[in-house]
């Protein structure tokens, strides 16, 4: 009996769906990220470096980057850049946007409508434009005075993966160059965080190792209709993409927050049962994330944490081992679980995470 193959099934390389190979495929591109880029890096950080106003400006998964990139910029250059959706800078920026300032776009596919938009209008007013971008010699390549090319290699799955991770590679060495220019932070550090980048394609690796154990605990909340994912500073746009990931694929409701605000009306939505994914790697809010993680399981929430801090085990119904680095590396190795765990809902509630229905892979029109 031959078994027949066709282009789509030699194209996924034996796995069942784009999006699992594109999950896989994460640290290949998070280290082609890093080694495509280290000299357009540094030269764009000195082109950059003097902007004091700095306005990131993405959608979906890309405007969550951009969130995590904020953070990145605030702790190591001192900046304090503004983040806006694509979709609203157009009508709020418009006379706010001038010969000094810097727009940074962030598009894995370069063609998102409003984001073109975006770039169009700060072109007009005299901004500077980077983007960061996957898909060569898109539209977003030919506005832009500066690219970076994120080497994620085609994304097929309409859920944005292994983009995410290389975007946030890339805004993780721009902010440390930047800091370079700017003498924001010490050398040493510098360097030490450095090394810890190029220890991250293998501590990826070291997280796909959890994928059994994620699919068996899908296995258990494939019923479930609401899932609240909870983190602190860094940890806050990996608990948005978490939550977003879920919508896409799975179809159940989903909210990522800041784990401060659960207080403020979130938490009138827990009940038995209700998953918390908690984001809590070790740093300065880890003991804030416990009481968080706490007050959940007080109201019968089902905790899943993920921290390198073994002692979560004590405080979490489940716990995702996670490997110990720096708090601003984390955003690249803790959004894969979520990944995963979104996956294996969509799947096992019969969806193809490759197609969520409504959605497109690109979003080109406003
Ligand atoms: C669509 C895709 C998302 C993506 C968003 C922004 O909604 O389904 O996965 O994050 O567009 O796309 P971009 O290409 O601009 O990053």
């Amino acid at each position: 009996h031959e078994i027949e193959w066709t282009l789509e099934m030699a194209e996924k390389a034996g796995y069942p769906h784009f999006m699992l190979k594109e999950i896989y495929e994460q640290p290949r591109a998070i280290r082609d990220a890093i080694h495509g880029n280290k000299e357009v890096i540094s030269r764009v950080a000195g082109e950059i470096a003097n902007y004091e106003k700095m306005i990131f400006v993405a959608m979906g998964t890309s405007y969550h980057a951009a969130l995590a990139g904020k953070y990145l910029f605030q702790r190591l250059a001192k900046k304090i850049p503004i983040v806006e959706e694509a979709s609203e800078f157009r009508y709020e920026f418009e006379d706010l946007v001038d010969k000094d300032t810097l727009v940074i776009a962030i598009t894995q596919s370069g063609e998102t409508a409003d984001t073109l938009a975006a770039m169009k209008l700060a072109k007009a007013k005299g901004a500077k434009v980077l983007a960061i971008v996957n898909v060569v010699g898109s539209m977003a390549t030919r506005i832009a005075d500066l690219t970076i090319y994120t080497h994620a290699g085609p994304e097929i799955g309409v859920a944005a993966t292994k983009t995410y991770t290389t975007q946030l590679t890339v805004l993780t060495m721009l902010a440390i160059e930047l800091a370079k220019v700017l003498g924001t932070a010490s050398e040493e550090y510098l360097k030490e965080l450095e090394n810890e980048l190029e220890k991250v394609p293998g501590l990826v690796e070291e997280v796909l190792k959890h994928d059994a154990a994620i699919r068996e605990l899908a296995e258990n909340l494939t019923d479930r209709r609401d899932f609240f994912y909870i983190g602190r500073g860094i940890g806050v746009p990996t608990a948005l993409e978490g939550a977003l990931k879920l919508k896409e694929i799975s179809y159940i409701h989903a909210e990522g927050l800041s784990a401060g605000e659960l207080k403020h009306g979130p938490l009138a939505l827990l009940e038995e049962g209700v998953p918390v994914i908690a984001i809590a790697p070790n740093g300065k809010t880890f003991d804030k994330m416990v009481s968080n993680i706490e007050e959940a399981r007080a109201r019968g929430a089902f905790t899943i944490t993920l921290s390198d801090r073994k002692e979560a085990e004590t405080f979490s119904d489940v716990l995702i081992e996670m490997p110990s680095l720096d708090e601003l590396l984390t955003p690249i190795i803790y959004v894969v679980p979520l990944q995963l765990l979104a996956y294996h809902l969509a799947v096992l509630r019969g969806n193809d995470p490759d197609k969520p229905r409504n959605l497109a892979k690109s979003v080109t029109v406003e």
